[in-house]
This record gives structure tokens, C-alpha cells and sequence, in this order.
């Protein structure tokens, strides 16, 4: 179904409910939503096209909302598939349709296609425009949000940024895609900051000058190719992305992720979180087997005090918790307090791995880690009760 969102913009795309992991990685279990948007001013034009799986779904929007109109323009955000599959369909129906992206975007739809697309391609670069009347959309490159050929663009008429998969979120919102539909805007908070940090999280920086390009500008909406649409309130979104781009935590309180094959580890956890809330600090619990890592890292992003609790497995960390580790360190995480408790029945080694693994996040790692030999002691319960008073704020 084709919506009208406002001016002179038309919501084209589909939400894909089926497909049970984006990227083959990410858990959906609200769906995806794959955004486009055609723009009917005196040129047409259709901001990306969306995912495979969506093709029928899409193609059919995008035809009720020319009306049998012509089709001007494709632009082109962001080449990813999620957004290109289906933009060889635009042009063989659209004879007269100039594709409009950056020269890189054009190199990356050469690459996945087998073909040259550039007679038919307007290159676009930093600050060049694109009138369509009424409507002029200005271009400008972030790189690495989330691949180096991205363009964002600004629609001057409605003070609109078109924002490729910046501020893009998991799930369809039960079938809103405004922001001003649903209740609480932390509903879209907790999924964009899932999809934020799993995605684009390591490239804090790089989001951090596109969000300095937008402090420049007027932004009354943004279009993400990702979630829901921010007709209102894109202050929240801004404060959002800027905190999770400088790493800041939004509370003040500790994380503590466990990994546990027969129950031991998750005692200690267990007497963590006891020892915490006693002291009078708010703690979430999370088992490492059970939640999948994308949820875990949202939480790291979000909590201000971490504390990883796991086994020692092939001379080295449980595998679970390896997992975790490793995407947890490429996310070049900053500004948080780590601890670990270790486990171990012969050499307890999971505290040293798990340490050298966060080893190059610039991070507090000043609490000692507590070593446990196959079960909590009256001594090692002594030692998680120091760990949580240095996890205490005073
Ligand atoms: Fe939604 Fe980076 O593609």
C-alpha cells in the first residue's frame, strides 16, 4: 500500500516479516522494514529501492504512487543489496530514469550486477544538488555509515533528511512508520540502538561527522532506509545517535552477561546482582547462551558498568562469551568500567582471556577479576561482594 507521508512524499516501501535474520546475523522478531520514498514535485524522483524479498511488494508501491507518471530519478544512498536489489527492475520498467549516486555507489552496483551502469548514472559528490521543482535535494558523504559510498541528502523545501541506514532500526513497530504513531519513542529506541551498535557502532567517529554536517542544517524530518519515519520529536533521534556515537551510556548502572554449564558461574552472577542491589544499584542480568549477542551488545552500549562472568573452555573462555568478546571489541567501545569473574576447576583461565580480548577498548578494567574454583566459597563470595562496592557509585 502506497502512504502519503507529507508534502509531496510517498512511503513506497515494505516491511519484510518473514525473514527470520537480517544480514543472516540479526535475530527479527518483529520484521524489517526496507524504507523508500518517491518524491512527486515537477521531477520524479525515488529515494533507493529495498530488499528482494519485499520485490512485489515494493515494485507495486512504487507504480500506484507515479500513477503512471515517468520516473526522473533513482537515487542511490547506499549501494548494500537491502537497498539495490531491486533497482535493475526501476530501470527496465522506466526507460527514461537517470540513476543519481556517488561515484563509488556506482563502482559497487557495477561489481554486484556484472554490468556498467555509467551512461545511465548522474555522479553525484559533497554538497552537489539535484532540483525537482519545488523540492532540491543536497548531497553529502558519510562514509562508513555504514559502507564508504554512502550520500545522505537534504530536502531544503521540507527540511528533510534523507538518512541511508543512519537512524534505520530493527522491527516494523507492529505496522506504524511514523514516529508519531507509537506510544513511546524509546519503542524505537531500543531496536535502532540494537541495529546502531551491531552495525554501525565501530564507526563512532564517522558517524560523529555526519551528525556535525547535520547540526548545520534545519531538520524538521528524517527518512531512514531502516524503521520508522521521524515526522516529529528528530531531536530525540539526534541526542540518540550522538550519545551512542561518543559511546556515553545512557544509565548509570551495571550489565552483568554470564556464561554457565552447570549453574556455578551463574551463582556468582546471581550473588552480583544481590550484592549491587543491596547496595542500592539497579543491575539487569543476561545469560550469554540464552540471548543472542546483538541484544547483548545494544546493553553494553546502553550500560555504564560491565561485568563478564564465564567459564574456562579450551584452555581459554567459554565459547559463548568468546563470541560476545570479539564483536564487543571491534565496536572500539569507550568510557565504561569492565570486571570479570572467572571460572575454572583445574586452571582457571577465562579472566586473563576475557581481559586480553577487551584488551584495546579504552575502558576502566581497575576491579579485581574474582577467580572462582568450580563453586562459589564463603571466601570467593567475600570477593563478588568487594567487586559490586567497586561497581558502587558513592
Ligand atoms: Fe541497510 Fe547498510 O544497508
Amino acid at each position: 500500500m502506497t502512504r502519503h507521508l507529507f508534502d509531496d512524499i510517498y512511503y513506497v516501501g515494505a516491511c519484510d516479516k518473514c525473514k527470520p535474520l537480517f544480514e543472516n546475523l540479526f535475530p527479527l522478531p518483529d520484521g524489517m522494514r526496507y524504507n523508500s520514498y518517491l518524491i512527486k514535485d515537477e521531477k520524479t524522483a525515488l529515494m533507493d529501492t529495498a530488499d528482494e524479498t519485499v520485490r512485489e511488494e515494493f515494485l507495486a508501491n512504487v507504480e500506484n504512487a507515479l500513477s503512471g507518471g515517468k520516473l526522473d530519478y533513482l537515487v542511490i544512498h547506499h549501494a548494500e543489496p537491502d537497498h539495490t536489489a531491486l533497482f535493475t527492475e526501476v530501470l527496465n520498467l522506466h526507460s527514461e530514469t537517470v540513476l543519481v549516486t556517488s561515484a563509488m555507489g556506482l563502482k559497487f552496483i557495477n561489481q554486484f550486477t556484472g554490468k556498467d551502469y555509467t551512461a545511465r548514472t548522474k555522479v553525484v559528490k559533497e554538497g552537489d544538488c539535484l532540483s525537482l521543482g519545488k523540492h532540491s535535494l543536497t548531497f553529502y558523504c558519510a562514509p562508513m555509515v555504514h559502507w564508504p559510498e554512502v550520500l545522505v541528502s537534504y530536502d531544503n523545501y521540507c527540511k528533510t533528511l534523507f538518512s541511508a541506514d543512519a537512524f534505520g532500526a530493527f522491527g516494523s513497530e507492529q505496522g506504524g512508520i511514523t514516529v508519531s504513531s507509537l506510544a513511546d519513542t524509546d519503542l524505537w529506541a531500543n531496536e535502532a540502538r540494537r541495529y546502531y551498535s551491531n552495525i554501525v557502532g565501530k564507526f563512532g567517529s564517522n558517524v560523529a561527522t555526519l551528525l556535525k554536517k547535520a547540526s548545520a542544517l534545519q531538520i524538521d524530518k528524517i527518512c531512514p532506509l531502516h524503521g520508522m519515519v521521524f515526522d516529529t520529536d528528530c531531536d530525540f533521534a539526534l541526542k540518540k545517535y550522538t550519545a551512542w556515537s561518543n559511546y556515553d551510556a545512557e544509565v548509570n548502572s551495571t550489565l552483568i552477561v554470564y556464561g554457565s554449564m552447570y549453574g556455578n558461574t551463574k551463582r556468582a552472577a546471581d550473588l552480583l546482582a544481590c550484592a549491587l542491589d543491596k547496595n542500592g544499584e539497579t543491575v539487569k542480568v543476561l545469560d550469554v547462551s540464552k540471548t543472542h549477542y546483538s541484544y547483548i551488545i545494544a546493553d553494553c552500549f546502553k550500560y555504564s558498568k560491565l561485568v563478564f562472568a564465564a567459564p574456562t573452555y579450551y584452555g581459554g573462555v567459554f565459547p559463548a562469551m568468546e563470541q560476545l568478546l570479539n564483536v564487543l571489541k571491534k565496536t572500539n567501545m569507550t568510557s565504561r568500567k569492565i570486571a570479570f569473574i572467572e571460572n575454572g576447576t583445574w586452571a582457571a583461565l577465562a579472566g586473563k582471556a576475557m581481559k586480553e580480548t577487551l584488551s584495546t577498548l579504552k575502558a576502566d578494567f581497575s576491579s579485581p577479576t574474582v577467580s572462582i574454583k568450580s563453586a562459589v566459597t564463603k571466601e570467593t563470595e567475600q570477593q563478588i561482594i568487594a567487586l559490586a562496592a567497586t561497581l558502587t557509585d558513592n
